[in-house]
């Protein structure tokens, strides 16, 4: 069975999309999901959906190794960013070569860098006036959204569409594609 760790910050709608992707699935399974935020939403949801979760603050991230021995005794064959907002420290990238993946709301290289998630993403696409926005599934690295693309995919903006749209656009895409996406990683 091939395991994956998700870490997520907020909503966890991507979370627990994945959860509930692999759920029937006989050779990969979510063995958990860590959080950086005691009040995200994505705890109620792995709650609801018996996935075991696991908080963390920013010591343990950054300096105390307590995150990377939490994440090895998971023993994951990937680890999955869906909205996890903090930079991953390079002892952690260094533990887990190859092994941790996330989704930008947005076709890279355009629209990374830091400040640029969630909502922040889809006002400055709609104040650039852009015709199209997307996706872009990558390997972490230690910059922000820049490490080695693995996907991406596109979608069509109107003219009309205002931030709000284009997120519901966007998490479509996400919907449809993240889950895919990691399963050809792994199988
Ligand atoms: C997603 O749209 C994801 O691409 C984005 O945060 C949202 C989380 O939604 N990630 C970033 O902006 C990272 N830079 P969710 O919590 O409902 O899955």
């Amino acid at each position: 069975m091939k395991r994956i760790v998700i870490l997520a910050s907020g909503s966890g709608s991507n979370a627990e999309n994945i959860i509930t992707y692999f759920r029937e699935n006989q050779q990969v399974e979510v063995a958990a999901v860590l959080t950086n935020k005691r009040t995200a939403q994505v705890l109620e949801r792995c709650d609801k959906l018996k996935t075991p979760a696991f908080y963390f603050n920013k010591s343990a991230f950054v300096n105390s190794g307590a995150v990377v021995q939490l994440i090895k005794s998971l023993n994951p064959d990937l680890i999955v960013l869906a909205g996890f907002l903090w930079k991953i420290p390079s002892k952690i990238i260094y533990a887990f070569p190859n092994k941790i993946i996330n989704i930008h709301p947005a076709l890279l290289p355009k629209y990374g860098g830091k400040g640029m998630y969630g909502a922040h993403v889809h006002e400055a696409v709609k104040k650039n006036k852009e015709s199209e926005t997307g996706i872009t599934i990558h390997y972490v690295n230690e910059n922000y959204d820049e490490g080695a693309i693995i996907h991406q995919a596109k979608t069509l903006i109107a003219p009309t569409d205002d931030a709000c749209d284009i997120a519901q656009k966007v998490h479509q895409l996400e919907y449809e594609h993240f889950p895919k996406v990691i399963e050809k990683l792994l199988l």
